[in-house]
């Protein structure tokens, strides 16, 4: 770790007093000189670091992401490259424009607004400024095509765990790609994949993930008022850095296990919809049906009203719930 990244350490773990500059170079082996230029270079970074002549510096509490704060909570700091922006199109199109030049497993981007954030099926993903956190890792595994599904399964039981233990809240997944807290939709998900032309392997996959913290300055637009919510109320100090390290810690664990039938099983736990009744959405057409299982493929299995069984394949349909709509 740099001095910068230890300077700024302390003063996380102590951010609730001043330490002094000759306390932190004494902590830390190194000089007051240096201790100076890394509080220089986290105030460049953008860290709000009050200084008091003769008390010394103290870390003034927000909720601002900062790629060094992310790297700070996170298990694996080697494996994940962590780059913050303001504002961009979409973070999967800057990935995939990356991936097609410079092609890196770990590689994370995150933006706190998206001018252009995409969702399923063409939609748009509504992604303001300051309340929100937009990010998308890139994999590179060595599997074939049809593994896919469970990278979208991973990702959504890692944002419902991480949301869980970092806020107390009980988010619950819509399949397939959809977390919610209280019938709102908080965060979704968007995987998209680079197959090999020669065997059909993926070459790599990016996982998109949105989630609405807080509620937007101007609130949510009209057509997503009563259908989209968000995670907190209250500002919570530092919490979009950890939901984005703690999404990314689960997420590496579940990847590096990748235990098909322990990812599933977690999965269903987690799913609000098995034994609901539910719409399929398919050509337009509204389809009532009853949710009876979501099996190892991550397939819907759905009863219909005269009692036959159907296997549904995410990308297929879309899925509708009476209180509970999508976008
Ligand atoms: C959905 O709700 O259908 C999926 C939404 C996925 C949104 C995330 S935000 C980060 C990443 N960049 C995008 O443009 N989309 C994903």
């Amino acid at each position: 770790m740099s001095t910068k990244d230890n300077v700024l350490h302390l003063l996380k773990e102590n951010s609730d007093r001043y330490y002094s500059g000759e306390q932190i170079a004494k902590k830390l082996n190194i000089s007051r000189n240096s201790v100076w230029k890394a509080i220089n270079s986290l105030k460049n970074s953008g860290y709000n670091i009050l200084a008091s002549s003769n008390k010394g510096y103290k870390l003034e509490a927000d909720d601002i992401l900062h790629a060094d704060s992310i790297v700070y909570y996170l298990n694996d700091k080697d494996f994940f490259d962590i780059t913050v922006h303001d504002r961009v199109t979409s973070t999967n199109t800057l990935a995939k424009q990356l991936a097609s030049t410079e092609l890196k497993e770990g590689n994370v981007i995150v933006a706190k607004q998206q001018t252009h954030g995409k969702g399923r099926m063409q939609r748009a993903f509504y992604s303001p400024d300051n309340s929100g956190v937009y990010f998308t890792l890139t994999l590179c595994p060595n599997m074939e095509g049809k593994m896919l599904p469970y990278f979208t399964a991973l990702a959504a039981t890692s944002i419902c765990n991480a949301v869980a233990s970092l806020c107390n809240k009980n988010p619950k997944i819509k399949w397939v790609n959809d977390i919610f807290i209280d019938q709102k939709k908080i965060s979704g998900i968007l995987c998209e994949a680079s197959f090999s032309v020669e065997n059909a392997s993926l070459e790599y996959i990016i996982i998109g993930i949105g989630i609405n913290v807080y509620k937007p300055k101007d609130g949510f637009p009209k057509e997503l008022d009563g259908i989209v919510g968000y995670v907190s109320d209250n500002q919570i100090p530092d919490l979009k850095n950890q939901l984005v390290a703690n999404i990314l810690n689960n997420i590496l664990l579940q990847y590096q296990k990748f235990d098909t039938k322990e990812i599933t099983r977690e999965y269903k736990s987690l799913s609000f919809i098995i034994s609901k009744e539910v719409y399929i959405v398919k050509d337009k057409e509204y389809i009532p049906v009853v949710v009876v299982d979501i099996n190892d493929k991550n397939e819907l299995v759905v009863r219909h009203r005269d009692g036959a069984i159907e296997h549904i394949v995410a990308g297929e349909v879309s899925l509708r719930m009476e209180n509970c709509d999508e976008k």
